[in-house]
């Protein structure tokens, strides 16, 4: 499974990729604003910059919610990197967008996806990546791990390209679920990776050694 961090914050992303476990980056209008990142100059140029970091897949997210608008965002959006995917929602227009930027060879991810159904359109449209966001779903007491293993099971089924990118995570928990479920990659906060290295009897038990190896060299 791929690891992607899910976030614009700059520090966060160096840290990640510091770990070498970096396969990726993912950003949306939300996690740009959260930064203050304002005009599309700066927007474009904070891009730019995730992506000399990250060096991999950066997923930058249109504005526009028609196709004409959508295919001119995206023209632009790849001319800041060949490491930009654009994200796409999923909406009528979106899907046709998909399938235009997909015939021309650009990269998609497919956002806020939270069915079977859509994830099966996506898939049909050529998206390169599909965002079900897992948090969401169990922000309504659905569960966001079933809509990973149903997807799954249907992409493999069909033998479907599209990459499962499960999005909106929320805890390490739900990050090794989704390994164990079939998604193809996990994009996450920064705190949520780290939260996978935690284990008490590592820490006891490193403690003790370190302890033991100075007893013996008292
Ligand atoms: O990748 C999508 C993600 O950023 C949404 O996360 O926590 O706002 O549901 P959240």
């Amino acid at each position: 499974m791929k690891f992607f961090v899910d976030t614009a914050n700059l520090d966060q992303i160096k840290e990640a990729k510091q770990l070498g476990i970096l396969d990726g980056a993912t950003t949306n209008p939300s996690l740009m604003a959260k930064e203050g990142i304002k005009g599309k100059s700066n927007i474009f140029k904070h891009y730019a910059e995730i992506c000399d970091i990250v060096q991999n897949d950066v997923s930058a997210e249109v504005i526009s919610v028609d196709f004409d608008g959508m295919i001119k965002e995206a023209e632009e959006l790849v001319q800041i990197s060949e490491h930009i995917v654009v994200k796409i929602p999923m909406i009528k227009d979106g899907i046709k967008a998909i399938r235009y930027l997909s015939d021309k060879g650009i990269k998609t991810n497919c956002t806020l996806v939270f069915s079977a159904g859509q994830a099966i359109l996506a898939a049909k449209a050529g998206a390169t990546y599909l965002s079900p966001f897992i948090g969401r779903v169990n922000d309504i007491t659905w569960d966001g791990i079933e809509l990973i293993k149903e997807i799954a099971e249907i992409y493999s089924v069909q033998l479907y390209d599209t990459e499962i990118l499960a999005a909106s995570i929320r805890s390490p928990r739900q990050i090794v679920e989704c390994a164990k479920y079939g998604a193809d990659v996990v994009t996450s906060p920064l705190n949520s990776i780290l939260g996978l290295l935690r284990h008490p009897l590592t820490d006891n038990g490193l403690e003790k050694f370190l302890a033991d190896h100075r007893k013996s060299q008292a």
